[in-house]
């Protein structure tokens, strides 16, 4: 199976590494467009994979491509797939664009494009843990699918949607959620560094307490809130925190901010997919 790249920069690394560490494609049958020589020397270096400053005959018969470039590079960097590809399956992990708007790109003067599949991912799929969020077009089979899973579980875990629109939730939730995390890292650690710790020590406090929490509520049979209730004692330390985060609207300013997400992935989808 040959897998085309457009675009080589940190999520196409992230995804080339994954699925040949795997083992779900070797090196030979990766190749990559990227229009930056240094990008194309690294991913060479790195994976020994094939690349070239545009796309070529090879890149439109692949039977997968994956779409890896910017949102807003998107349109005019289709440009010469347009009418060309011969069957691949597109799987596009640009935020925000929708499949109507890059099946129409990708079909030229001809028919829309319809073998596509969206894809968000995040950023821990650097280390093989993100989570990504899936939705397929209508044309795209169980076998498309099945393709697509195997594929992209190469750098994390999988949620398919049923509905494209679900993906600016999912953008909500995971796409941008690393960033939320890693600020509620920074935040207990600066209020570790308040409380006297040096800072090597609110460091690692703080990591360890958002990886092994993470960890405990991945594999508890308990609820989140029920973990929560279960540490949280009346009259106690961790209720007198707890106490301010409400006060300080922590919980709905968190539910505000996947809000905004979303919102900013659907008008990311329409201002770039004009
Ligand atoms: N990073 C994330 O957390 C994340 C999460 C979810 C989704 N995504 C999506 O993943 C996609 C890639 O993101 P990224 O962070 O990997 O971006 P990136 O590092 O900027 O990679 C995009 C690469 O494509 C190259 N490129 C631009 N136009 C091209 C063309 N016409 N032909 C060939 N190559 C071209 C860029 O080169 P230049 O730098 O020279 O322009 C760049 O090296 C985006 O659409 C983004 O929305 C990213």
């Amino acid at each position: 199976m040959k897998i085309a790249f457009f675009g080589g920069g940190n999520m196409a690394t992230a995804l080339i590494g994954g699925m040949i560490e795997s083992g779900v494609a070797a090196a030979a049958d990766i190749r990559v467009v990227e229009i930056d020589p240094a990008a194309r020397e690294r991913l060479q270096a790195k994976f020994g994979v094939a690349t070239s400053a545009a796309p070529d005959a090879a890149t439109f018969s692949a039977d997968v491509l994956v779409l890896a470039v910017k949102p807003q590079q998107m349109k005019a960097a289709l440009a010469p797939f347009a009418g060309a590809l011969q069957g691949a399956l597109v799987i596009s992990i640009a935020a925000g664009l929708q499949l109507a708007d890059i099946g129409r790109w990708l079909g030229g003067s001809g028919a829309p494009y319809a073998r596509l599949v969206r894809c968000m991912p995040n950023t821990p799929a650097l280390i093989g843990e993100g989570v990504l969020g899936l939705y397929a077009a209508p044309a795209v089979d169980a076998a498309g699918r099945e393709l697509a899973t195997r594929l992209l579980a190469a750098v994390g875990s999988t949620v398919w949607v049923e509905t494209e629109d679900k993906l600016d939730a999912v953008t909500g939730v995971s796409g941008s959620g690393p960033a939320y995390v890693f600020h509620f890292i920074e935040a207990l650690e600066a209020g570790g560094r308040a409380q006297g710790l040096d800072a090597q020590s609110a460091r690692a406090l703080a990591l360890g307490t958002v990886l092994g929490a993470a960890k405990l509520a991945a594999t508890s049979d308990d609820s989140p809130a029920v973990l929560r209730e279960k540490v949280t004692s009346k009259g106690g330390t961790t209720a007198a925190a707890l106490a301010v985060l409400a006060e300080r609207g922590w919980f709905d300013a968190v539910v505000a901010a996947v809000a905004a997400c979303a919102a900013r992935s659907r008008e990311m989808g329409e201002q770039f997919g004009k």
